[in-house]
């Protein structure tokens, strides 16, 4: 029985949403329901993340918002989880008299007694690396969903230590989930009438390979295939330099896999790979796309960039405006690089203007705005599979995505949410598509 709710906001990355899907399965059995509105509710928490600068004065300002439907006497509880959380554990609880419970990335599993102690009164932070297999078999399941694309954690953390990234500081090590228990989960899923999986992970690519028992992601991602009624696998996120010749292969005969993957180069120059320890260079990467392009010849690619790096010249910023030339990404996530305390990339010095850093985010995202547009055009007049997954934003809009993974809206009856269906595309907007039901 519901008898509370719970106000969750969730900032950055894939495996936050998922983690946030979790929390709300796991307080749903202490009685709290989610609810949108954070006046009228018994519990706030905010799932934050640290990726960028400013992660900390964000966490900082949202609370100092939401905090005041606290004073008027009410028993309502305050919650940070996830990066900020991890990254500045119990000096969070002394900055802000008002918090009660600070959780860390791998502590998921306490939260239940976290709530219960702070219903009594009691402010608690724990934030405990497990780097051990414990942490995964410790990870609490979600019920209760019903959507019909739903992700599926193959993997947790990251070793790469790449210098400019703070992820391997607040999410641990890596570890692979056991092969048995992700095919288990996506038979469980399929059954339920999930059409969709999404295998997740910081660097899904590197799965298994610590430990010469496990499955490759190629051979897991068969397995998943295999399963009847899962029509579409996705997988993200992917490190360039473990995408295998063999995981390659994949997208010439995995008929599943769909058409899109997200392929993060970083940069497009050399030296500035090198120094942001990416273990590959611009000419293994496009080796890399030019491959699954021999395969697949309509695959789409998106990506992630960050511009200004320490000691990034013009002549490396124009390498990677000439690296998206010759990519073409569907949609780009461009990022001005921002130092993380604790990473190597924090103690070069840097030097760069931050006008000229702007400047080369400008350019880059003029160059794929034009981009996006320029392969979006074409696709007026075709036909794309859109599993819809609910109403559209206008009325008697459904909205679904395509097997590229863009949004589809077009008009139609909700009794279409949940299949799949045919739509004739008429027009391709900056982030989606319009089109009509054939
Ligand atoms: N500064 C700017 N962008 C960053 N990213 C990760 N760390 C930083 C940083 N310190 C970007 C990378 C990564 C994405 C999730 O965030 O592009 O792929
Ligand atoms: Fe960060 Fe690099 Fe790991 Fe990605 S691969 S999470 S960028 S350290």
């Amino acid at each position: 029985m519901f008898d509370k709710l719970l106000y969750i906001e969730t900032f950055g990355c894939q495996m936050n949403v998922n983690d946030s899907e979790r929390i709300v399965s796991m307080l749903a059995d202490l009685g709290y329901a989610p609810t949108n509105d954070a006046a009228s509710s018994d519990m706030i928490l905010l799932n934050t993340c640290s990726v960028r600068g400013g992660a900390e004065e964000k966490v900082y300002r949202r609370l100092a918002n939401l905090r005041i439907y606290k004073r008027d006497g009410k028993k309502q509880i305050i919650a940070v989880g996830g990066c900020v959380a991890q990254q500045e554990g119990e000096a969070l609880l002394r900055k802000l008299p008002y918090l009660d419970l600070v959780i860390g990335t791998h502590n998921l599993h306490l939260l239940p007694d976290m709530v219960r102690s702070a219903e009594r009164g009691e402010r608690r932070s724990e934030t405990a690396f497990i780097d051990n297999e414990l942490r995964l078999d410790l990870f609490p399941p979600i019920s209760g969903e019903s959507r019909l694309s739903r992700f599926v954690t193959v993997m947790q953390g990251c070793d790469n230590f790449c210098s400019y990234c703070v992820v391997p500081y607040v999410r641990g090590r890596e570890i692979s989930r056991r092969s048995a228990d992700i095919l288990a989960e996506v038979r469980q899923l399929a059954e339920e009438g999930v059409k969709e999986v999404i295998l997740l992970g910081q660097n899904v690519n590197s799965y298994g390979l610590k430990s010469s028992s496990e499955l490759s992601f190629a051979e897991l991602i068969r397995l998943v295939a295999d399963v009847n009624g899962i029509e579409r696998i996705r997988f993200t996120t992917s490190h360039p330099k473990d995408m295998s010749d063999e995981l390659i292969a994949c997208f010439g005969d995995v008929t599943k896999l769909t058409g899109q993957i997200h392929l993060p180069a970083q940069a497009g120059s050399n030296a500035v790979l090198m120094n942001m320890g990416r273990g590959y260079t611009r000419e293994t990467y496009l080796d890399k796309v030019h491959k699954l392009r021999a395969l697949r010849p309509d695959i789409v690619f998106t990506g992630d960039i960050i511009v200004g790096f320490p000691g990034e010249t013009d002549a490396d910023f124009e390498q990677t405006l000439l690296l998206m030339e010759e990519v073409r990404y569907i949609d780009l996530f461009s990022f001005v690089y921002s130092p993380r305390p604790g990473t190597k990339a924090a103690e070069l010095s840097d030097d760069l203007p931050k006008t000229v850093k702007m400047a080369r985010l400008d350019r880059l995202m003029e160059l794929q705005r034009r981009h996006t547009m320029e392969i979006c055009r074409p696709y007026v007049g075709s036909t794309m599979a859109v599993l819809v997954e609910g109403e559209g934003r206008l009325p008697g809009q459904l909205s679904g995505k395509s097997d590229i993974g863009r949004i589809v809206n077009f008009p139609g009856d909700s009794s279409l949410i949940g299949t799949f269906v045919a739509v004739k595309i008429t027009k391709a907007y900056p982030n989606s598509f319009l089109g009509d039901r054939l």
